[in-house]
C-alpha cells in the first residue's frame, strides 16, 4: 500500500436553507492513494458530490462543515486560508464536473480559456500560453486543435467540451483529480473514450483520481478502490475485486443486483425498493433499515455502525449483520 495523497477524516457536512436541514455527509473517512482510482458510488442524494466539492472547498454557502479534515500531503485543506488554497486549486488538485458545457465560459473561445488557466498558474506570457493551449487540446485527443482553440463551447459537442475540461484539469499535472460524474451527460461511446483517457492519466502520470459515479459498471471498469455511500455515510469500502466478488453490505448487494447486464439490455439501474431517507436529522440508527431485509434488533437499537472488517474478510463494512456468502465457500 502506498501513502495516501488525500485522507478524508470523519467529515460531516450539513446544508441549512430557510426551508430545511440536510445532514448530507456523516462521519465519512477514506484514503485516496497516489496513482489510484477511488470511486465513490451510491444513489442520488447519498452525498457524493458534497464530499467531492468539499475537497476543494467548492461547497455552496448553505453548507456547513460540522467536523472533519481533508488532509492533502498532511495539510488540512478545510483549515487553510483561501489565500493558501488558491494556488493548489487547479494546479495540484483539479476538478472535473458532470456538465462540461456549464464549466466553460460561453463567450470566450476555447484556446483563450485554456491559456488563461495556464497564465493564472505559470509565469508565462500570453503568446506562449496560447501555443501551449494547442498542445493541451492535442494531448486530450482532440483532432484539429488549432481550429478547436478558435471555437466557442456551443460549437463543440458535449464529448469535445469534456475533453477540453479534462485538458484544463490535467494541463498542470495535478496530483489529484476529483471527477464528479464526468461522463454521465455523454453518450456511451464517448463515455468509454473519456474514461479511457482518465485511466491513461493515472497510468502515465500517476495522478490519483476520485471518481464519483452512480454506475457500478463504471466502478467495475475503472476502480482500484471503492467507497459505497448511503445516506451520507460510507457503508462499505475496499478493493474493487473483493467488493464485487463478495459484497458485504445489504445495500451493496442491492446495488449490484441492479448492475446493467453485459448485453446492454438494461443500461439504467433498476430502482431498489423504498427510498433513501430525508436526512433532516443526524441518523441515530442505520439509515438502510427500512429497505433492508436483514435488519436485526441490534440495528434498530444501536447507533449506526462504523466501518469494520469482519474476520476473514478483506475489506470493511458498516453493518451489524453483513452478508457472508462469499466467505462460506472458502
Ligand atoms: N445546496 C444545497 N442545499 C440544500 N441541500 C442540498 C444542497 N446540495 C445538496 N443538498 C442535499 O444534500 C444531499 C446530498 O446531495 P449530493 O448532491 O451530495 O448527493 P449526490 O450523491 O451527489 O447525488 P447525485 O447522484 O444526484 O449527484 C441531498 O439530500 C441533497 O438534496
Ligand atoms: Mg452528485
Amino acid at each position: 500500500m502506498s501513502e495516501p495523497v488525500i485522507s478524508v477524516r470523519n467529515l460531516s457536512i450539513r446544508y441549512r436553507t430557510r426551508e430545511s436541514m440536510t445532514y448530507a455527509v456523516d462521519d465519512v473517512s477514506f484514503d485516496l492513494e497516489r496513482g489510484q482510482i477511488l470511486t465513490l458510488v451510491g444513489e442520488s442524494g447519498s452525498g457524493k458530490s458534497t464530499v467531492g466539492m468539499s475537497i476543494l472547498r467548492l461547497l455552496p454557502q448553505e453548507a456547513d462543515v460540522l467536523s472533519g479534515q481533508v488532509l492533502f500531503d498532511g495539510t488540512d485543506l478545510l483549515a487553510l486560508e483561501d489565500r493558501a488554497l488558491r494556488p493548489l486549486r487547479g494546479r495540484r488538485i483539479a476538478m472535473i464536473f458532470q456538465d462540461p458545457v456549464a464549466g466553460l465560459n460561453p463567450v470566450i473561445d476555447i484556446g483563450t480559456q485554456v491559456a488563461e488557466m495556464l497564465t493564472s498558474h505559470l509565469e508565462i506570457g500570453k503568446k506562449e500560453a496560447k501555443a501551449r493551449a494547442i498542445d493541451v487540446l492535442r494531448e486530450v485527443g482532440l483532432a484539429e486543435p488549432t481550429r478547436i482553440a478558435k471555437s466557442y463551447p456551443f460549437q463543440l459537442s458535449g464529448g469535445m467540451c469534456q475533453r477540453v475540461m479534462i485538458g484544463i484539469a490535467t494541463a498542470l499535472n495535478p496530483e489529484v483529480i476529483v471527477a464528479d460524474e464526468p461522463t454521465s451527460a455523454l453518450d456511451v461511446t464517448v463515455q468509454a473514450q473519456i474514461l479511457y483517457q482518465l485511466d491513461q492519466l493515472r497510468r502515465e502520470k500517476g495522478t490519483a483520481i476520485l471518481l464519483i459515479t452512480h454506475d457500478f459498471g463504471v466502478v467495475a471498469q475503472m476502480a482500484d478502490d471503492v467507497a459505497v455511500m448511503y445516506a451520507g455515510r460510507v457503508v462499505e469500502s475496499g478493493g474493487v475485486r473483493e467488493m464485487l466478488k463478495s459484497p458485504l453490505h445489504p445495500y451493496t448487494h442491492a446495488l449490484l443486483g441492479t448492475l446493467p447486464r453485459v448485453d446492454g439490455a438494461q443500461r439504467h439501474l433498476r430502482q431498489i425498493p423504498g427510498h433513501p431517507p430525508e436526512m433532516a436529522e443526524r441518523a441515530e440508527r442505520c439509515a438502510f433499515i427500512p429497505r433492508c431485509g436483514k435488519a436485526m434488533n441490534v440495528c434498530r437499537n444501536t447507533e449506526p455502525p462504523g466501518l469494520m472488517q469482519p474476520e476473514g474478510a478483506t475489506h470493511r463494512v458498516a453493518c451489524y449483520n453483513p452478508i457472508w456468502q462469499g466467505w462460506s465457500s472458502k
